[in-house]
């Protein structure tokens, strides 16, 4: 996920670009630029951080221009940095260009791109590939459009590409292909932007670009061509939303947009690392199997909700890779001198990757010989740049304080890893692990599928949102997604809450039972489902007023039960992928009805850099 925006009219792009860039900071901001052409030369500003660096690099300069482009990044090939950051411009300092998106290609343009043409490429992004590709295109051509249009047709992956060249200064060509692109229509000025809150300050009247086409802007006309090149007409789409809502596209709050990103989130995660023979392909990480056969142990090691994902994680790699996993939280590792050696595998696991405790962690698992994966989010970020070995998460930005979508696909990553060294290791054979990838990349349209249902939870929540506390418990992975789902609802609706294995009630907790109060169980699990009910039906003796989660399929538990959530049928170790989902949108809607501010909790950062 990155932002683009581009400008071609009256006013000073400079200006126009950098607000409509402050309005994408959500798609990405780990570094941004712009691109103009000032009295016939093509000029590129970067600078790694957030808009507000690559103001502070501008400074007083007012870079004068009528056209322009601006992106602000988030990293997916190569680190946050300045020279990795776009715009990039060809060899000959002709063509500048922005990106979003993926050039899958991108290894075999660039060798061909050095050994035929003697390109010297400066940073390590894909889209380097597509600014170098255009230029070397254009030497030839002398025209911008023509010359994106050949070498569109030598890329495959998925992108939204905005260029300018220095010798047209009157144009910007832009291209779609599965990544967003829009147009706005102003009066002698024309913009281009990944989204529509880049520009709402500015039109109201919009093109929505589809895939595969191509459009040129100048200041006084947009055409779009089609697939074919075919000049084609678009309707005009007014929009209506205002700033905010638009940055949210039409959600309410960012946490609600993030819960329905996780099937995107999940795909993602899953499928770029599969190849077509269904093998997880760890690109960027170099276990071999010798390694792997060596752990003698594994640390995961996390806080808040990416420690639960560690739950997850251990039960799963202690199942398929059958060796010992301690999960910790990472403010009591590092101060309780733990059993690590050379034969220990320590992953941490953090959306951010700049978690004061993990990263400290890390570092004393580090000195005492550890090798250290990492599970992440966000690249190039600290823990990232610590590990030996990351595992990036394809979540997008997380906005929203309470995460959801980067525990899902850090749940996704824990599988992905337990069957790649399950299967390095002999633990498990191939047809479980090809059924096991099968019923894995069912998981989205599944999750997608029941997001449909999320109208009974607001229900729900609507009838349960003043309850002062509440109670979650489960068994086995159920008891691992019942943390998580506490930790939502104490951190967004500040009700006292508290999970708890349901084997264990009875050891204690069971004395707080009392009519009326509010148990969420879930009984996902097949095996200890009949153990589940029994911990229910106790429970219940006690006048708890119990709001279960079950498979569809596994309606006896209704008959014990005060309400019902049912989730899609799935293999009992991947539950955890849709479990959560009906705790999150519970936390949210309560929440919501209790009037807190959902995307912003009091005392809570989204990223905590103090121990
Ligand atoms: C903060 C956030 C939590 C998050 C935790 C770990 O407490 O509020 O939502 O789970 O940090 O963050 P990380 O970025 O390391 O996953």
């Amino acid at each position: 996920m990155c932002g683009i925006v581009g400008y071609i009219g009256k006013d000073n792009a400079k200006d126009i670009i950098i607000d409509g860039l402050k309005k994408l900071e959500y798609r990405g901001y780990d570094s941004a630029g712009i691109a103009i052409v000032r009295d016939g030369k093509l000029e590129i500003k970067k600078h790694v951080g957030g808009i507000a660096n690559l103001e502070n690099l501008i400074g007083d300069d007012p870079m004068t221009s009528h056209i322009g482009i601006g992106h602000t990044r988030w990293a997916t090939h190569g680190a946050p940095s300045d020279l990795n950051a776009h715009p990039h411009g060809s060899q000959d300092g002709k063509i500048a260009i922005i990106h979003n998106g993926i050039i899958e290609n991108y290894h075999e343009l660039k060798e061909e791109l050095i050994r035929e043409h003697n390109i010297k490429f400066k940073s390590e992004t894909d889209s380097e590939v597509i600014a170098q590709l255009i230029g070397v295109i254009y030497q030839e051509k002398k025209d911008l459009l023509e010359s994106v249009f050949a070498a569109v047709d030598r890329m495959r992956g998925a992108y939204a590409i905005v260029a300018i060249a220095e010798d047209e200064p009157d144009k910007i060509v832009a291209v779609r292909k599965d990544a967003p692109l829009i147009v706005g229509l102003g009066k002698g000025s024309n913009f281009v932007a990944s989204d529509i809150p880049a520009l709402l300050k500015y039109v109201k009247e919009i093109y929505l670009i589809e895939n595969n086409e191509t459009v040129l802007l100048t200041s006084e006309k947009v055409t779009i061509f089609d697939e074919n090149r075919e000049e084609i007409n678009r309707e005009v789409f007014h929009v209506t939303w205002d700033a905010d809502a638009a940055e949210k596209e039409g959600y309410e709050h960012f946490m609600l947009k993030e819960i329905y990103e996780q099937p995107k989130g999940l795909s993602e995660t899953l499928n770029r690392r599969l190849d077509e023979n269904g093998k997880i392909n760890l690109e960027g990480i170099t276990l071999t199997k010798a390694e792997i056969e060596k752990f003698s142990k594994i640390y995961i090691v996390a806080c808040g909700t990416a420690y639960h994902a560690g739950l997850v994680g251990k039960y799963i790699i202690e199942k398929l890779v059958r060796v010992p996993v301690e999960v910790d939280v990472a403010s009591e590792f590092r101060y309780r001198d733990p059993l690590v050696d050379e034969n220990t595998l320590f992953i941490a696991i953090s959306q951010s990757g700049e978690t004061l405790d993990t990263l400290a962690a890390l570092r004393e698992a580090k000195s005492k010989g550890a090798r250290v994966l990492s599970v992440v989010n966000v690249v190039g970020s600290s823990v990232a740049r610590e590990s030996d070995d990351v595992f990036y998460t394809w979540a997008g930005p997380e906005i929203a304080v309470a995460s959801t979508k980067a525990y899902t696909t850090q749940l996704m990553c824990m599988y992905m890893l337990a069957l790649y060294m399950g299967l390095e290791k002999g633990t498990i054979d191939r047809d479980y692990y090809d059924q096991f990838i099968r019923d894995l990349q069912k998981m989205p349209e599944k999750l997608e599928e029941f997001l449909k249902k999320a109208s009974q939870i607001e229900d729900e929540a609507k009838q349960l949102y003043n309850r002062e506390q509440v109670f979650f418990i489960g068994r086995g992975l159920d008891s691992a997604v019942s943390y998580e789902g506490s930790l939502k609802l104490k951190e967004i609706s500040y009700i006292n809450s508290f999970a708890i294995a349901a084997g264990e009630l009875k050891h204690g907790t069971i004395a707080l039972m009392e009519p009326g109060t509010l148990v969420i169980a879930l009984a996902c699990q097949d095996f200890l489902y009949e153990k589940m009910v029994s911990n229910i039906q106790e429970i219940k003796a006690r006048g708890a007023y119990v709001m279960a989660i079950a498979k569809d399929g596994n309606e006896s538990i209704a008959k014990h039960s005060d309400k019902m959530i049912y989730i899609p049928e799935c293999r009992d170790e991947i539950t955890p992928l849709i479990s959560v989902v009906p705790l999150q949108l519970f936390a949210y809607y309560v929440a919501k009805e209790r009037g807190c501010n959902i995307d912003k909790p009091k005392n809570l950062a989204k990223s905590v850099t103090v121990e």
